[in-house]
């Protein structure tokens, strides 16, 4: 595992869309494992800028999202697919029929199976791209005595769902349930990259990063088994946990 530490975390991300960039100049049709949350959106931004600069042609690049909320469908406006859409998908020229988000309405299981093929159709991700729960959970995959490989519904836990309470209305709007993939799938990646800032993320870097300790209890510390794992944090977060580059 490799951790990057930068000046901020505008730089986290200016360092993220950049390895983002040139793995899709170097591999033009390459897959992206995608994730949602307020982390990538400034990364997002950046690939944005750089696709309209015509620094980076998404044309042929398929991505992957890591879950989606059950019971909201892709037009609502908390939902992972309108949130890629808005976020990026609108504004590159990526061709939508290469991009895939679960779908959270009618057959939560079957849904989870088409996510378990989508990710291993036509390979698996060159890059998969990693935001982290303040407990630890990586895509929906929240701590617990054990943790599913493959594509599966999850049950948010409370400290999810308080998280996530931000971006909707009322607390009570919050779905309870997501389709997520498993930590095998995530793990299959041939890269990950996770980004994270902000003091609430401390105890899950402190153990993803600070200690050689694997734990169920914390999904992300699975991520030091990976031979490509790039962890980017700021300055202020690795002062929070003790780390030195
Ligand atoms: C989103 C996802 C989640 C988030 C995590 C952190 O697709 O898989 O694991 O990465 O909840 O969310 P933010 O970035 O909002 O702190």
């Amino acid at each position: 595992m490799k951790v990057i530490v930068t000046a901020s975390y505008d730089e986290t991300c200016r360092v993220i869309a950049e390895m983002i960039a040139g793995l899709v100049n170097e591999k033009p049709d390459c897959k992206l494992g995608l994730a949602t949350g307020g982390t990538p959106v400034p990364i997002y931004k950046k690939l944005i800028e750089m696709n309209k600069a015509g620094k980076v042609d998404f044309s042929k690049v398929r991505t992957v999202n890591l879950d989606e909320y059950c019971g909201i469908p892709g037009t609502h406006d908390q939902s992972y697919r309108y949130f890629m859409n808005t976020n990026l998908f609108d504004h590159i020229n990526i061709d939508k029929a290469n991009t895939f988000v679960a779908n959270g309405m009618g057959d939560f299981e079957a849904n989870a199976r088409e996510l378990e093929e989508k990710v291993r159709e036509g390979g698996v991700a060159d890059l998969q791209l990693l935001g982290i729960g303040n407990n630890g959970h990586i895509a929906f995959n929240e701590a617990s005595d054990h943790l599913i490989s493959v594509a599966h519904i999850e049950h948010l836990t409370e400290s999810t769902i308080d998280a996530n309470a931000r971006f909707f209305e009322k607390r009570e709007d919050v779905p309870t349930m997501a389709i997520t993939m498993g930590m095998g799938d995530i793990m299959a990646a041939k890269k990950v990259v996770l980004a994270a800032t902000g003091l609430a993320k401390v105890p899950a870097i402190k153990g993803l990063i600070m200690d050689d300790v694997i734990t169920t209890q914390n999904p992300s510390t699975m991520l030091k088994m990976h031979s490509d794992a790039v962890i980017v944090i700021d300055k202020e977060l690795a002062g929070a946990v003790g780390y030195q580059a």
